[in-house]
């Protein structure tokens, strides 16, 4: 495998996106947490298409993570992330201590209202805060023109393109369509998580989905389409459904009881032992 050039400080990364840009060259970021599958080496690809050059960062933010969360667990494998990435085609992995994203006397953080309440707000109170701030700094650290993230953390990226539209970031943020085994089941790190059996059962959250998406599409009132994917997920053998929610597409608003006639998501998070799995589609 091709190595990989990595930077480490802000002041590095900044000068070689300085080159590129002073060679007219395009550049598009691909922030990560490592534990790097298909779905991340995509949004690679993606950036690839949009851009001459492609950054990828591999930071795993403790300020997103809440103290019972997994943040020490969480797979770290720096020397094969960087692997895939080269061979994704990504020009530069720009991987940062702790230290150097948040250095002593760190006192600021970006809070984004509204998208970032219910759901996965609501279930990790401060998860976006920890997010919205390590991607505000990333996003300012390397300036890139587009910067790509799944559709997979939908609610995540809809409260990303917010601040960058709010703190006029002057990037584009792109979503990339989420990546899926061949029963469905999105690929996430996570997933590795679960044993054989649950594999198993894991696919029948996105099928519960696909199903209220057709209901609601059809004209079924969306608190029925809810609960009926509700119970559907519960019987295929998840443990509990965090939420399961018919929203507006772009805001994330709550929409329904009744039938709907707008653009709209439907998200979930759900429990299968240990692991907390999320999905999401488009009606
Ligand atoms: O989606 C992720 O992996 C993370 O939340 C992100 C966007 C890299 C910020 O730490």
């Amino acid at each position: 495998m091709t190595d990989l050039p990595t930077v480490r400080t802000k002041a590095d990364l900044r000068a070689r996106v300085a080159a590129w840009r002073a060679a007219g060259e395009r550049v598009a970021l691909v922030p990560t947490m490592g534990a790097l599958h298909e779905g991340h080496l995509s949004l690679v690809g993606i950036g690839r298409q949009r851009a001459d050059r492609v950054v990828a960062t591999l930071f795993v933010n403790p300020t997103q993570f809440s103290p019972a969360e997994d943040f020490e667990a969480y797979p770290r494998d720096e020397g094969r992330d960087a692997g895939l990435l080269a061979a994704a085609g990504c020009d530069l992995l720009y991987a940062p201590s702790a230290e150097e994203m948040y250095p002593p006397g760190f006192a600021t953080s970006v809070a984004v209202a509204h998208v970032s309440e219910g759901m996965e707000g609501a279930a990790r109170p401060h998860h976006f805060g920890g997010v919205a701030t390590v991607v505000t700094k990333l996003l300012t650290q390397a300036a890139p023109d587009v910067a790509v993230f799944g559709e997979k953390d939908y609610q995540q990226l809809q409260v990303i393109r917010r601040l960058a539209r709010d703190l006029d970031l002057p990037v584009e943020i792109v979503g990339g369509p989420t990546v899926r085994a061949e029963d469905g089941l999105a690929l996430s790190s996570r997933n590795a998580y679960l044993t054989p059996e649950q594999r198993a059962i894991a696919p029948a959250l996105n099928r519960a989905l696909r199903a209220c998406a057709q209901a609601v599409a059809r004209g079924s009132a969306v608190d029925v389409a809810e609960a009926a994917a509700i119970d559907s997920v519960l019987e295929a053998g998840f443990d509990s459904v965090d939420y399961l929610e018919v929203r507006s597409a772009e805001y994330l608003e709550r929409l329904g009881p009744g039938p709907i006639d707008s653009p709209a998501r439907i998200l979930t998070a759900a429990r299968l032992g240990r692991t907390r799995l999320l999905d999401n589609v488009a009606i």
